[in-house]
């Protein structure tokens, strides 16, 4: 079974993923991390050198690459879900839960690791926070069609929410 954790970028959906992957021991998949690697370069280097558009055909690209029949906790990229149909193809592989973390906790973090997301470039807390403010306005409807809407990301009941729909070997 494929589960998608999604929300905005960070919301915590790597940890959380890596976190549930090791209690669980189903494998996890980072989507930003696998185009990364298909692509040879950084994401920041894929937006530079490519463009945003170009990046969000990878994205696609990579769901549609995913076998159904497989199992893995897969942490998207935070605006994959908002590009295309790429939500229903998502939802069609699995299911889907959306990471819905307070906005100060957010902010604090993305201003910490600013550098590796180049949405935020040039960027100061204040900026981000301003950001946030409208692009969650517009993720927001695509994030909420999620199977599962979670405020709190208590690992242990995410992972036995997961163990309730999952299938017995
Ligand atoms: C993006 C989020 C990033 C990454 C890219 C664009 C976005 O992923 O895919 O920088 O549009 O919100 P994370 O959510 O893992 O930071």
């Amino acid at each position: 079974m494929l589960i998608f954790l999604l929300g905005f970028m960070g919301c915590g959906k790597s940890y959380t993923a890596r976190k549930l992957s090791e209690k669980l021991d189903i494998p996890v998949m980072d989507m930003d991390k696998d185009i990364e690697e298909q692509e040879g370069r950084s994401v920041s280097r894929i937006f530079s050198e490519s463009g945003e558009a170009y990046f969000r055909n990878l994205e696609s690209d990579w769901l549609r690459s995913l076998d159904p029949e497989s199992d893995a906790i897969i942490s998207t990229g935070g605006g994959s879900p908002c590009f295309g149909d790429n939500m229903d193809v998502m939802k069609a592989l699995g299911i889907t839960i959306f990471l819905d973390t307070e906005r100060e906790r957010i902010i604090q973090r993305l201003a910490y690791g600013r550098n590796r997301r180049p949405l935020l470039e040039g960027m100061n807390e204040l900026d981000i926070g301003f950001f946030y403010d409208e692009k969650m306005k517009e993720r927001r409807p695509f994030y909420e069609r999620s199977d599962f809407h979670l405020y709190h990301q208590d690992i242990n009941v995410l992972a036995n929410l997961i163990l309730s729909f999952k299938r017995p070997d």
